[in-house]
């Protein structure tokens, strides 16, 4: 990858951070630890991953850049959501998120809850008013994201991640689990971003398949790194699939890393096909990639255009 793409992929995280800062709530009269909570659960150092996908996915497609940050933007809100209901006593009971306390640890679970309603809220909000959009392009993305956080997407996955794991289960379970959790935000975040830039049906159709094998990638990457990496470099908690049926405790290490080579490939032949060899979406599998590598010191990541990762924002 070269300097300039770094360059403007940190350009990019930046004008995103920014635009989410302006659009959560400064302040709320007489409500204010309400409202560093949100701003605690949304603005928190992140990698920014799938709002940058919107953006690129639009830009890529000859779309504005302003409203697609804003999609992004909306996005980002529902994976923060996520996060905050993931790291509840009740899910994972993990007490560390991007190198801070969890929102449930440092506001109460009572305030973790009501913030990842606002946030969810705030998006579709967010995605309905995108003025420079056309009404039906914003019919698109609301209907693209509930896709995405409902039964079939984000809470299917959670509750066939919390309940299934559980017990031993077959690849196929495990791998459609890891679709809905985390995959479906991925494709959500490429399609809208599709849509941003009024795409055709085929370009959005083969985004998804992109961002479908980008997003199982990426989850075992996660899974990988939920075992014998260093909390305080992850910025979260670790340890926290132990006793679940997972992919690694089916299949063990190597064989998942040989999958994530697959969905990467899988995910790079896809983007090919849309856009040529090259283009800024290549980046992300670029660089998961490099994270894969079993033999890669947790720094040298670093090198790959993801400082944040390692928390060191
Ligand atoms: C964490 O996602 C949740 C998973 C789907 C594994 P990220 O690793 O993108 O989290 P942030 O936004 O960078 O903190
Ligand atoms: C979470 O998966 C996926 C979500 C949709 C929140 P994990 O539980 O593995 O994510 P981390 O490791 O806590 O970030
Ligand atoms: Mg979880
Ligand atoms: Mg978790
Ligand atoms: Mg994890």
């Amino acid at each position: 990858m070269t300097a300039d793409l770094n360059a403007s992929t940190d350009e990019a995280r930046r004008r995103i951070d920014t635009r989410l800062g302006e659009l959560m709530p400064q302040a709320l009269p007489g409500q204010p630890e309400l409202a560093a909570a949100l701003r605690d659960g949304v603005l928190t150092p992140g990698k920014r991953l799938r709002p940058l996908m919107t953006l690129f996915a639009a830009e890529e497609l000859g779309g504005a850049r302003e409203p697609a940050i804003d999609a992004g933007c909306a996005v980002e809100m529902i994976h923060a959501a996520s996060l905050i209901l993931d790291d509840l006593p009740c899910m994972d009971n993990a007490l560390l998120r991007r190198g801070l306390p969890a929102v449930h640890a440092g506001h109460g679970e009572d305030l973790a809850l009501l913030v990842s309603v606002a946030a969810i809220s705030h998006a579709y909000g967010l995605l309905a008013g995108i003025e420079p959009l056309s009404a039906q392009a914003r019919i698109d993305c609301v209907v693209i994201l509930t896709q995405a956080v409902g039964v079939g997407g984000l809470v299917g996955g959670q509750f066939a991640d919390l309940r299934g794991g559980r017990h031993k289960r077959p690849a196929t379970e495990i791998s459609a689990a890891n679709g809905m959790k985390t995959g479906s935000l991925f494709i959500a975040a490429a399609e809208i971003g599709a849509v941003v830039a009024g795409a055709d049906a085929e370009t959005r159709a083969r985004l998804r398949q992109f961002a479908d094998e980008l997003g199982h990638a990426f989850q075992l990457i996660d899974d990988l790194l939920d075992h014998g990496t260093n909390p305080l470099v992850i910025g979260k908690d670790v340890g926290k699939d132990s006793g679940k049926s997972t992919l690694i405790s089916l299949v063990g290490r190597a064989s998942v890393q040989q999958r994530i080579e697959r969905h990467l490939d899988a995910a790079d032949l896809g983007l090919t096909r849309i856009f040529g060899p090259r283009s800024r979406l290549h980046w992300l599998v670029e660089t998961m990639l490099a994270q894969a590598q079993p033999a890669a010191p947790v720094q040298d990541r670093t090198t790959h255009g993801l400082p944040e990762e390692v928390g060191a924002r």
